[in-house]
């Protein structure tokens, strides 16, 4: 079923965004001067994010993708991370920056530290446009080194992150509210 937009209410607008995201492109500039820099984007939902950022890095960079599951169309993890599709090209020698759009209970990440450090980067770090601190499982310690903003814990949706694969599209990022809690 196609969910219903009218029930999105904006978190951060576009605005906001576009401010926030600027910002860590120039931290990262910064921290990665004279650097072989290659942005991991996990797909789907970290598209719109790494687009925007990777026009705010002012050094020579490369970009790759690579797709995990976790979800499956539900608000909630299913805590099982499957690898659906993996990068193009070696990471090995690379400086890799993995970009996400969202920390939640932090298995994705976790699962994909251990992937990547097998594959012996020159350092590894972690950019997430969005960092929901309370969702973290009990156990699993992340440090995200670049974050766009800590929110709520509650399921959001747009610009890039997803209900049941629909809106991704949106511009911004909203809170959805489910037609079970009206009333
Ligand atoms: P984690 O493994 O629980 O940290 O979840 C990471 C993944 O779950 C993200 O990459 C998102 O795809 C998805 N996710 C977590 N929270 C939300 C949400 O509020 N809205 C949409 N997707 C979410
Ligand atoms: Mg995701």
């Amino acid at each position: 079923m196609i969910p219903d937009v009218q029930r999105v209410s904006t978190l951060i607008d576009r605005a906001r965004l576009e401010q926030r995201i600027r910002e860590l492109g120039e931290q990262i500039t910064e921290d990665y001067a004279g650097k072989d820099l290659t942005l991991v984007g996990i797909l789907k939902g970290s598209v719109p994010f790494l687009s925007d950022l990777m026009r705010h890095i002012a050094v020579p960079l490369q970009i790759d993708f690579l797709e995990v599951s976790s979800y499956g169309g539900e608000m909630q993890s299913s805590g099982v991370v499957r690898l659906v599709k993996d990068l193009s090209h070696p990471i090995e020698g690379k400086h890799v920056l993995i970009v996400e759009d969202i920390v939640d209970t932090g298995l994705t990440l976790k699962y994909l530290l251990e992937v990547f450090s097998a594959r012996q980067p020159a350092s590894l770090a972690i950019a997430s446009l969005l960092n929901k601190p309370e969702g973290r499982l009990e156990g699993v310690e992340l440090e995200v080194d670049y974050i766009g903003f800590s929110i709520p814990n509650k399921f959001v949706v747009g610009y890039g992150l997803d209900l049941g694969g629909y809106f991704r599209n949106i511009p911004f990022v909203g809170v959805f509210h489910p037609p079970e809690d009206d009333g």
